[in-house]
């Protein structure tokens, strides 16, 4: 078993040699380890109090076991990612264990979360009773300051990390029992091949992927029998039960759209910085960053902070470019709450505070096109069908201004055989939205962009127009510029509620607004 899933080592008693490698100048000496292994105060309280997501995440657990009876369900926070040779990239825990636990921030690399299959309707309770499965979290706890790792682990030592929370803590923080990592692998392998199945979410953690392949070897259970569920059932199961957000998560992505908006705000006052910065496009990505950082976890996805003819390439994240008065600027970006749930906004601003003529031209029929999937958006209609209401508008503006082929009119291009519009805008106008930015991947297509818009469900609306500079199907006037105007929607009962109207996107109101932020 590798070093992640064991349990801390007692300290050396006696001096270990260094190796030729080992550059840290870690001192071995048996003095050094008793007295640092001693001499400390109780352990102060970590203030760990129950979580607010406690209700919410055993609902989603009790849904989720009533999609897959009988089988052990395995959702792992995910491993620390090497950003390069010994440092690791901040942790983000896999979003269906986020979603599951009720974790957020950067808790627990390694942890396991796993629903065992029991006697149905002796699980752990749920909305509707109890359930047929007990979750259990296991976690690496936190190590005894008489073990090596409390002061020689770079990865996971407190002295280099900070203390990470005991098993009591978990259970407090998310209504979960937590057991120690080291016993997940019995508790994985126990009744495999003799009546249970083990399904893992897979593309979290390497390592417990091959514990679970091993295990399923050894019980000689490597291949699902015909009609038994496969690790691919439970990433869709997963993935399918976010399309329709509760009550608490619909909160934390208002609270995220919200902090957003802060974030463009602070933007639009370091304009004039941006536009005096030889890399102005970087002075507008670390403004927004800074605020996502200091108002909520991260951002949820790279930063795109697009000046001028870059704003025609959809996800231009290299940011290096200068940033002129006459330009557009097209930010696209969201702020990650603590809770992981992420805005994902757009707004194309005029540097200067005022659009050329040919700019709000461009920006109006993007923003005509937004408003028609507005208007069709609400329960009952198909999730494509808000993505065709916005691609008919800008169809008809671009045979309106004659830039459809010859003999090519908005009817043609609409249709299957045609497309020719999307020369121009070659993305999709909505995805689902939430603990990723690009939520509910793994659905079904029938549940999703074939699927019907259900009351709960957030996704943006972000249709867009993107001219770039060398295409001569347009003319000169409309070349460098690109425009994408996003906002984050709920369905409600009767429609959506566009959960980032405080932003304007009427051009009028965009000028209005830019101009009450510098003043
Ligand atoms: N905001 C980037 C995207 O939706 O792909
Ligand atoms: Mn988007």
């Amino acid at each position: 078993m590798s070093e992640s899933i064991t349990a801390p080592t007692p300290a050396e008693s006696t001096p270990v040699e260094a190796t030729e490698t080992d550059h840290r100048n870690r001192p071995r000496s048996k003095a050094f380890v008793d007295f640092i292994t001693s001499g400390w105060a109780p352990r102060a309280d970590l203030g760990v109090r129950p979580g607010a997501a406690i209700p919410f995440s055993a609902a989603r657990r009790a849904r989720l076991a009533q999609e897959l009876p009988g089988a052990r369900l395995v959702v792992p926070a995910g491993s620390l990612t090497v950003r390069s040779n010994d440092t690791d990239y901040r942790f983000r825990p896999h979003s269906a264990f986020a979603h599951l636990t009720g974790l957020g921030t950067d808790q627990e690399p390694d942890a396991v979360l796993v629903l065992h299959p029991v006697e149905p309707g002796t699980g752990d309770d749920g909305p509707d009773g109890p359930t047929s499965h007990h979750a259990v979290l296991y976690v690496r706890p936190l190590a005894a300051r008489d073990t090596e790792e409390f002061y020689a682990d770079a990865r996971y030592g407190e002295f280099w990390v900070g203390a990470r929370p005991s098993l009591d803590d978990v259970t407090t923080l998310t209504g979960i029992e937590a057991r120690h990592i080291d016993e997940l692998r019995d508790a994985l392998a126990k009744d495999v091949g003799d009546g249970v199945v083990l399904l893992v979410v897979t593309g979290s953690d390497d390592e417990i992927e091959t514990l679970v392949e091993a295990i399923r070897a050894e019980a000689g259970a490597e291949d699902a029998a015909a009609g038994e569920l496969t690790d691919a059932d439970l990433v869709r199961a997963t993935s399918e039960l976010r399309l329709v957000k509760d009550e608490l998560e619909i909160e934390q992505m208002r609270h995220a759209v919200n902090l957003t908006i802060e974030g463009f705000a602070e933007v639009v006052r370091a304009l004039p910085r941006a536009v005096a910065h030889r890399r102005g496009e970087r002075v507008i990505e670390t403004t927004f960053d800074a605020h996502a950082r200091l108002e909520g976890y991260a951002v949820g996805y790279e930063t795109i902070a697009a000046a001028g003819e870059h704003a025609t390439t959809l996800h231009w994240i290299t940011n290096d470019g200068e940033v002129h008065e006459g330009d557009l600027v097209l930010l696209d970006a969201g702020v990650e709450a603590d809770s992981l749930y992420t805005a994902d906004v757009t707004r194309t601003l005029p540097v200067s505070g005022t659009f050329s003529d040919v700019q709000r031209r461009v920006y109006q029929a993007v923003l005509d096109a937004a408003d028609a999937a507005f208007a069709v958006a609400k329960p009952g209609v198909r999730f494509l069908d808000v993505h065709e209401a916005a691609m008919k508008v800008i169809a008809e503006r671009l045979e309106e201004w004659g830039l459809l082929p010859d003999g090519v009119t908005a009817e043609v291009s609409l249709s299957e055989q045609g497309q020719q519009h999307r020369r121009w805008m070659v993305h999709g106008t909505s995805h689902h939205l939430g603990l990723d930015v690009h939520d509910c991947a793994q659905a079904r297509n029938e549940l999703y962009r074939e699927g019907l818009l259900q009351e709960g469900m957030v996704f943006t609306i972000e249709p867009g127009l993107y001219f770039k500079a060398d295409d001569e199907a347009v003319p000169a006037e409309y070349r460098g510029i690109g425009v994408r105007i996003e906002d984050d929607v709920l369905v409600t009962a009767d429609g959506v509620e566009n959960l980032s109207a405080a932003l304007p996107r009427d051009p009028d109101a965009v000028e209005a607004w830019m101009a009450s932020l510098r003043d």
